[in-house]
Parts: structure tokens; C-alpha cells; sequence
């Protein structure tokens, strides 16, 4: 069969095929410590399982609107305004189908072929697929350790051409664990927002914060920056619920309206019975965000205290989100059984295979010298997998 030529140009999801691996591996008896999960370990909170429930037992379970059940998208309103400041409309907010297909949905409605889209590199994995299957060529921008992975004024000047349509920025980020302050994001935001480049701002980890730190909501900083931003958030790394497939936008009305559109066309609705749950999320207490950060911080603490033993290995301290992408560059040209390590994919299959651990070659974030370890598992687990990385190391020379 002849397949498109837009299919035959990405690649399927390499976070999701490995943890697919990692699975197939546990089956077989192999003992896997998986450092892939891009998920919480938490169970979805009762309360917001409750909801899901009853909205069975209500008969919940037909069409909803396409663009989401006004009560969910009030909730969603009423999250912009309470979390981040920002008013947003009824016609400026639409629901989806998971947080990833928010972004597919702007790109596909943004984007005709030939247009540029910025991606900051390290990126999450899905940001260039998404941009080539919408016709469009994503423009990538290396960012450096030294600066916490995060895009300087200068390399956003040098990128931006007559064809840039958008920019992405993920804070807190996937896979670095930067987050930028609000003046790190200010002058980038500022200076697109001038150029009538659309901001991207995926702030999925929102509420995952170490240190004390406040988050910056992107459409927040000013006015013009509200009017060239779509804001992309959702209650899956939040509120531990991926698996409920539930994302949501807040933005300008007609980029909103033509995402609808697109929906309505391909998906529908996303799940009624989610969409009750996610209201549940939004509306619902919310000191369980809280108590997940804890968890998630004690961990970040204790891998980078690991990370910190391995020779020649450095690691930008993650200030939110649930990875550290620590840098191995230091192994690569090393051999073990007469087989040279030769970058990311090398050192992770080596480490699949040699210390049992399971974690993402950095190359699929466009950052070779590193490899992503998510700290959303036991204590126990960090310690022990963190234990056999050493080991497996100790064996290169
Ligand atoms: C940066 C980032 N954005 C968006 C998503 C998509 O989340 P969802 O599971 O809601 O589709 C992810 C999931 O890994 C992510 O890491």
C-alpha cells in the first residue's frame, strides 16, 4: 500500500514505544525499573472517579457539544481566571481530547504548507510531528544547559523568518524540568507578540513547582502577549488522570472556533464522562495538586542527589515538571563487549539491556547528549535503578 507522504515522514511516539518495550520486558519476568513513564504514579482522586461514576449512573452518555460541555468549559474559565489571572470567554475556550490533541488541533488549523513553526529545543517529542503533519516545517532552536535549557533573545531573533506563523514554549518543560521566571518569558513573549507571532504556551505541568516557585502564566504578561497566545493546559499530569484523555485551550476566539471545527469533524466530543470527571478536577478541593508536588519534589530531590554520584554525568536541577535530563556525553565513544557507545539511543538500549532501566534517549527531544529519567515512581525504585545505572557505567571503557 502506499502510504502518504505526510504519515512516511514522522516517526510513531518514541517516549510511548518505550515504555510499550519496557512492558513487553516486565511480561517476559524481566525485572524493569521504568524511568519512561511520562505519567503520575497516583491513582486519579476519588472524588474525581465519583464523578465519572454518577455521570454513568445519570445516563451521561451521549454527544456532548463539540467543543465541550458548558459547565466544563466554565470550569476551564474559571481555572484561567482563579490559577492564572486571565478572563477568557465562552467562545475562547474549547475542550479536547487530551492536551496533545490541543496542539495537533492549532497546527492543523494554523498552519498551511510551507509556514514555520519555532521549537525550542530540548522539545516534547510531539511538537515537530505535529507541525510536519500539518504541512508545516518546524524550525528548531538549540537551547544550552547553561542557560537551563531555556531560549535566549538572541536565537529567537535569528530563527524568526517571513514565514514563522508560531512559537512553542513548554513551562514547566518536558523533557528539561526548566521553568521560565516571568522575566526569562517576558522579553521572548514581548518581542513575538510585537512580530504577530502566535505563542503556543503548553503549561501542562503547571502546578508540578519546586522551591517555591510561581508560575507564569504567558498570556498573563500583557495585553498584546493575551492576543497572540493560545494557552494549552489540562488535567493529565495535574490531577493524574492520562488516561481520561481530557486537554483544554484558552485563546483568540477564531483560532478557538476553527479548532471546533476541525473537531467536529474528526473526533467529535471528547468523552462525556470524562468531561464530568474534568469538571469535577477544576471545580473540585485541590489540596491533592499540592500533596502530588510534594512527592514529586522529595523525588527530584532525591534522584539529582543520585545523579550527583555518577562520574562524569551533569544534570540541570529540574525546577518543575517530573524529569531530569541529565547529561551522559561524557560516555559516548566508550565500548562495552566491543560495542562503541555512540550517542543517546546507544547508552539507552545499553541501559535497557545491561542495568534492566528503562529511559528516553534525549535524541527524541532533539538533545543527544542526554537521556530523560521521570521521576514519577517510588522512592525505591529511583534508588535502585539509579544504583544499576552506576554500575552499568562503571562497565564502559
Ligand atoms: C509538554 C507536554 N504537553 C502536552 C502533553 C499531552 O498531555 P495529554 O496526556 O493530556 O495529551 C504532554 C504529555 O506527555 C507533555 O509532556
Amino acid at each position: 500500500m502506499q502510504l502518504s507522504r505526510r504519515v512516511m515522514s514522522i516517526q510513531p511516539s518514541p517516549t510511548l514505544a518505550l515504555n510499550a518495550k519496557a512492558d513487553a520486558m516486565r511480561a517476559q519476568g524481566v525485572d524493569i525499573i521504568n524511568f519512561g513513564a511520562g505519567q503520575p504514579d497516583f491513582p486519579t482522586p476519588a472524588n474525581i472517579c465519583q464523578a465519572a461514576i454518577k455521570a454513568i449512573n445519570d445516563g451521561f452518555t451521549r454527544y456532548t457539544p463539540v467543543p465541550g460541555t458548558p459547565e466544563l468549559k466554565q470550569a476551564v474559565i474559571n481555572k484561567f481566571k482563579r490559577d492564572n489571572g486571565l478572563e477568557y470567554s465562552m467562545d475562547q475556550v474549547m475542550v479536547n481530547v487530551g492536551g496533545k490533541h490541543s496542539s495537533y488541533l492549532i497546527m492543523q488549523a494554523l498552519l498551511d504548507d510551507g509556514d514555520e513553526v519555532i521549537v525550542p529545543a530540548p522539545y516534547w517529542v510531539s511538537y515537530p510531528p505535529m507541525v510536519i503533519l500539518a504541512g508545516g516545517k518546524p524550525i528548531i532552536v538549540p537551547t544550552r544547559e547553561q542557560d537551563g535549557f531555556k531560549l535566549q533573545m538572541a536565537d529567537l531573533e535569528k530563527a524568526v523568518s517571513p514565514k514563522t506563523k508560531a512559537i512553542f514554549i513548554n513551562s514547566p518543560s518536558n523533557p528539561t524540568g526548566g521553568v521560565y521566571s516571568e522575566a526569562e518569558l517576558r522579553p521572548l513573549a514581548e518581542f513575538c507578540a510585537a512580530k504577530g507571532i502566535l505563542i503556543v504556551s503548553d503549561e501542562m505541568y503547571e502546578p508540578i513547582l519546586f522551591d517555591g516557585r510561581s508560575f507564569t502564566a504567558t498570556a498573563a504578561l500583557s495585553p498584546a502577549v493575551y492576543e497572540h497566545t493560545i494557552t494549552l493546559n489540562g488535567v493529565s499530569k495535574a490531577y493524574a488522570m492520562t488516561g481520561w484523555r481530557i486537554g483544554y485551550m484558552g485563546g483568540p476566539a477564531e483560532l478557538v472556533k476553527a479548532c471546533s471545527k476541525i473537531q467536529s469533524q474528526s473526533t467529535s466530543n471528547p468523552t462525556s464522562i470524562a468531561q464530568k470527571a474534568a469538571e469535577e478536577a477544576l471545580n473540585g478541593p485541590q489540596e491533592i495538586v499540592g500533596e502530588m508536588n510534594q512527592s514529586f519534589e522529595r523525588r527530584r530531590n532525591l534522584i539529582m542527589d543520585l545523579i550527583a554520584g555518577l562520574p562524569g554525568v551533569t544534570c540541570f536541577r529540574p525546577e518543575g515538571s517530573f524529569y531530569a535530563f541529565p547529561s551522559f556525553h561524557a560516555y559516548y565513544g566508550k565500548k562495552f563487549g566491543g560495542k562503541e557507545i555512540k550517542g543517546s539511543q546507544d547508552l539507552a538500549d545499553y541501559l535497557l539491556d545491561q542495568a534492566a532501566v528503562a529511559a528516553v534517549p534525549g535524541i527524541a527531544f532533539g538533545e543527544d547528549a542526554c537521556i530523560r529519567f521521570s521521576f514519577a515512581i517510588s522512592d525505591e525504585q529511583i534508588e535502585k535503578g539509579m544504583a544499576s545505572v552506576k554500575a552499568a557505567l562503571a562497565k564502559l571503557s
